[in-house]
């Protein structure tokens, strides 16, 4: 399939990318959170084909993206009182809302449950986007299943020209990780995934939060998350990646260690560290020294590991547990459970 590279973002552009939605194509489109893979959320052989351009497992539903509040009635049956207060103070945003779904959202855009999570995307291109279409998109994040979610255009290209119809460009993503999920069905909203919305966003308006207890730890065998979507080896890159967790110094002395004792055995080592302290490296990247640039930098690093053709990365975890959680978390993921904590 020839895929359409849009990298002039004007009218034109948008009524040719909302009529592909239309007639029941696939559309890349930028948002604040990571890159999104749009197909009108109404109609069920439309979404069957995003799973189909991803090679996304069935049972792993998806968030239809709306372009404004009012909508949301038009997709949610039910809208609880802390779901009204979150939309309120922070829609448009990287956030999405579990709701009960309305009758006309399908179950292959739901994977069979009865609740859908809805997006309004604060990113004007997608806001525009999602408004030419003059439906709702649903929309997982735009990278082949497995690989660490796009986002920039080039991350897009890699995975997705030639298996959809267009690909809208718009600059590399504000904030880097997927949206934060807030369960808004429980009598707590229950946090499913942390993202740019924190836990205290969330209890400053709602009064209280819950975090599902799967964010920072792995499924046992044959239980069932919340969150479909927890239970597969998420973000991976093709490298090994192993977290080294602590205080700054003694993580940065633990991975000077053990990027030697890799490099040593022959294998290309990538280290990904807040600064270069003489570590063993064929590729050092700078992970920033924050939650918020951290978030931003990481998917694009653990793609340019991979370019470099690295066997194994060390990333350094030195965040606290409230700056650090959406970052922890996608690590975690990537690294599959391959934690090292160093003490002092
Ligand atoms: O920031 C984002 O959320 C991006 C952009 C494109 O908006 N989208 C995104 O979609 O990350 P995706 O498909 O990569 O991740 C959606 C997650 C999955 O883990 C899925 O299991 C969960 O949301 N999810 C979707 N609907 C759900 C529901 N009804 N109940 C529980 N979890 C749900
Ligand atoms: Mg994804």
């Amino acid at each position: 399939m020839d895929t359409v590279i849009a990298k002039n973002i004007n009218e034109e552009t948008m009524d040719k990318a909302g009529e592909i939605i239309r007639k029941g194509g696939l559309v890349a489109f930028p948002t604040e959170t990571v890159y999104g893979l749009g197909a009108n959320a109404f109609s069920e052989d439309a979404v069957k084909k995003i799973y189909k351009a991803k090679g996304r497992p069935s049972d792993n539903p998806l968030i239809v993206h709306l372009s404004d509040v009012s909508e949301v009635e038009t997709v949610a049956r039910e809208i609880p009182g802390c779901a009204r207060k979150l939309l309120k103070n922070y829609a448009p945003g990287p956030f999405t809302l579990i709701l009960k779904k309305q009758d006309k959202i399908g179950d292959t855009v739901t994977a069979g449950l009865d609740t859908v999570g809805v997006r309004i995307p604060s990113h004007p291109v997608a806001r525009k986007f999602i408004k030419a279409a003059g439906v709702p998109v649903a929309a997982p994040s735009a990278n082949l299943s497995g690989k660490p979610s796009p986002t920039n255009e080039k991350h897009v290209i890699e995975d997705m020209k030639g298996r959809i119809d267009m690909i809208i460009c718009g600059g590399s993503s504000e904030v880097g990780v997927e949206s934060t999920i807030i369960d808004c069905t429980t009598k707590i909203p229950t946090i499913l995934r942390p993202g740019g919305i924190t836990p205290e966003d969330v209890a400053s308006v709602c009064g209280s939060v819950e975090i599902d207890g799967h964010i920072l730890k792995s499924l046992e065998k044959d239980e069932q998350p919340k969150c479909p979507g927890m239970k597969y080896k998420h973000y991976a890159p093709d490298a090994d990646v192993a977290v080294v967790e602590g205080e700054k110094e003694a993580t940065e002395k633990e991975i000077v260690r053990l990027s030697k004792e890799a490099k040593e055995k022959g294998y290309k080592v990538g280290v990904l560290a807040m600064e270069n302290r003489g570590f063993c490296a064929d590729t050092f990247i700078c992970s920033g020294t924050d939650g918020k640039s951290m978030a931003m930098r990481l998917f694009d690093a653990l793609r340019q590991f991979d370019e470099k053709g690295t066997d194994i990365v060390f990333a350094q975890m030195c965040l606290d547990e409230k700056s650090g959680l959406a970052v922890r978390n996608r690590l975690y993921k990537s690294a599959g459970g391959k934690i090292i904590y160093v003490s002092k």
